[in-house]
């Protein structure tokens, strides 16, 4: 394969690729979910497809769902064909599906647990399994403890036979600073730190990866990255989509909680965090969590001068009119939620005092675009006229994380011509041009590196505490104070008027993207 892709493209000639983890069982509580069924499963079939799993690999599911192995199975092929980047080949599944079984249990239920110990030992004989176990929590947040607990007692978290046991905990984990404190302290009762996998997706996806590879392997960008160039960064993750029908869940969680306290504080650490002393997790994490340590909290009596909440209202999508956020299923009618969320927040280390982080998202917005921008300040003096003729405009250095992957550079170019007119023109990195393949979903990154034992792309105990540690405070701030009138932003525009005050008081723009 690698030798098809490199004759195919040359700049991946020589790309060493493979790593292949000991034979092993994952094992998916809530199995009977829409994570199951649109992510993982693909995810782990894609990975056997391209052979990076070992033989034997087995996947058991456990939910309170009364179904069979079968219908499992039958139920997992139906998604797959329709969510596998791939498509699905029937030999391939069969061989993929011959190591799937389902057990049926109530997360509470100890018995459970025994019935899953014995089919995991079973495994073990049959298919050589060794007593390696991942186990994965795609259930509502309120059964993680549950099943740790369960786990613990039923001497499942540490192997008889002598191999690895791993956890990995999906989203939210915790829902401010103390509820994610008291969940560390469950996890660790049962499971050493080393062995727990906090997942967050943003971390699998190539581009998110990238961020470390264009700083740190490159000797140009460095040097330019601190105060004394950069005049601000944005951060924008926009997205088209509404609440998909997760209403329910959105309305305790809002924007602040499903994509800042996570997502956004992954793009900004990696953006901003100093070089480690090593490319191994407990280098590169320790480098993130000292630039949450140095990010100066938004007090709750300073919300409305360093925060922005939007909640949709009717509008259109793709041309077809949407309904607003109060009348999507399983929210109230008079729902405070933010849909919407911008933030001005400041590193106060020798590297970053001073350099606003401006950072936004929200669903409903017009495109679905997810990008860092490094914006340079201006050339120190002026020599060309910005007259009628000439767009001037400072350094961009923008990092596409999705759609249209890319790095695109922005700088001042002379308009061919008898004048000195001038304009912006750009230098781009699209990496379906350069690379000419498809990026692996983000799911199938994380899960290898988890069944590697890898725990770099993942976040820490104290990782996930510092985040929380900064979102807290300003749902504080918001509850003490009156909401803004709901909705303050139509679908399908750019969020409400607000967030663009909070940027032009200090005379910049958002991003027109
Ligand atoms: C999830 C959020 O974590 O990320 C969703 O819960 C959001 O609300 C999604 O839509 C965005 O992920 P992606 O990969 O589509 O940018």
């Amino acid at each position: 394969m690698t030798e098809t892709l490199a004759a195919a493209n040359p700049l991946r000639a020589g790309l060493r690729m493979q790593r292949t983890p000991e034979p092993c069982t994952v094992i998916i509580f809530g199995a009977t979910g829409d994570l199951t069924h649109r992510k993982l499963v693909p995810a782990l079939y894609n990975l056997q497809r391209e052979r990076f799993l070992p033989p034997g690999f087995s996947v058991v599911g456990f939910a309170r769902r009364d179904w069979s192995d079968e219908f499992f199975r039958e139920s997992l092929l139906h998604n797959a064909q329709e969510f596998s980047r791939s498509g699905i080949e029937a030999p391939l599944w069969e061989s993929f599906a011959e190591g799937v079984s389902y057990v049926q249990s109530a997360f509470d239920d100890a018995k459970g647990y025994q019935t899953l110990s014995k089919r995991l030992n079973e495994l073990d004989e049959q298919r050589g399994t060794s007593g390696n176990r991942l186990f994965y929590l795609s259930t509502p947040p309120e059964s993680y403890a549950t099943i740790i607990q369960q786990l613990g007692a039923a001497g499942l978290a540490k192997s008889s036979r002598g191999g690895w046991v791993r956890i990995i905990v999906e989203k939210p984990f915790g829902r401010d600073l103390f509820s994610a404190r008291a969940l560390n302290v469950e996890v660790h009762k049962v499971f050493d730190e080393s062995q727990v996998y906090r997942i967050d997706h943003y971390l699998g996806k190539e581009t998110v990866q990238n961020i470390l590879v264009f700083r740190f392997a490159n000797g140009i960008f460095e040097p330019l990255w601190d105060r004394r160039y950069v005049d601000h960064v944005q951060i924008t993750v926009a997205e088209t989509v509404g609440v998909e029908g997760r209403g329910g869940y959105y309305e305790h969680a809002g924007a602040l909680r499903d994509m800042v306290q996570n997502h956004l504080m992954q793009l900004l650490t990696l953006t901003a965090m100093e070089p480690p002393i090593g490319y191994r997790a407990d280098a590169v994490r320790d480098e993130k969590v000292k630039v949450l340590r140095a990010i100066r909290p938004i007090a709750p009596e300073q919300v409305d001068r360093f925060t922005v909440r939007g909640q949709y209202g009717l509008g259109a999508a793709g041309g077809q009119p949407v309904p607003g956020y109060r009348d999507e299923q399983g929210v109230a009618r008079d729902s405070n939620t933010e849909t919407y969320v911008a933030l001005q927040l400041f590193i106060d280390n020798w590297r970053w005092a001073g350099v606003p982080f401006l950072l936004r998202t929200g669903k409903r917005l017009p495109k679905r675009v997810s990008e860092i921008a490094i914006q340079f300040r201006s050339a120190p003096l002026m020599l060309f006229d910005s007259g009628p003729l000439s767009d001037i405009e400072p350094n961009v250095l923008a990092i596409q994380v999705q759609p249209d992957e890319g790095i695109t550079l922005r700088f001042d170019s002379k308009v061919p011509g008898q004048a000195n007119q001038i304009r912006p023109v750009t230098m781009d990195f699209r990496y379906n041009a350069a690379f000419g393949v498809e990026s692996p979903e983000a799911y199938e990154r994380l899960l290898l590196d988890a069944m590697l034992g890898d725990s770099t792309l993942f976040t820490r105990s104290d990782e996930v505490e510092a985040s929380w540690s900064l979102i807290t405070p300003i749902h504080q701030g918001w509850e003490s104070n009156t909401p803004p009138a709901f909705p303050n932003y139509d679908a399908g525009t750019w969020g409400p008027k607000e967030a663009d005050k909070l940027l032009e008081r200090e005379w910049r723009s958002w991003r027109r993207l």
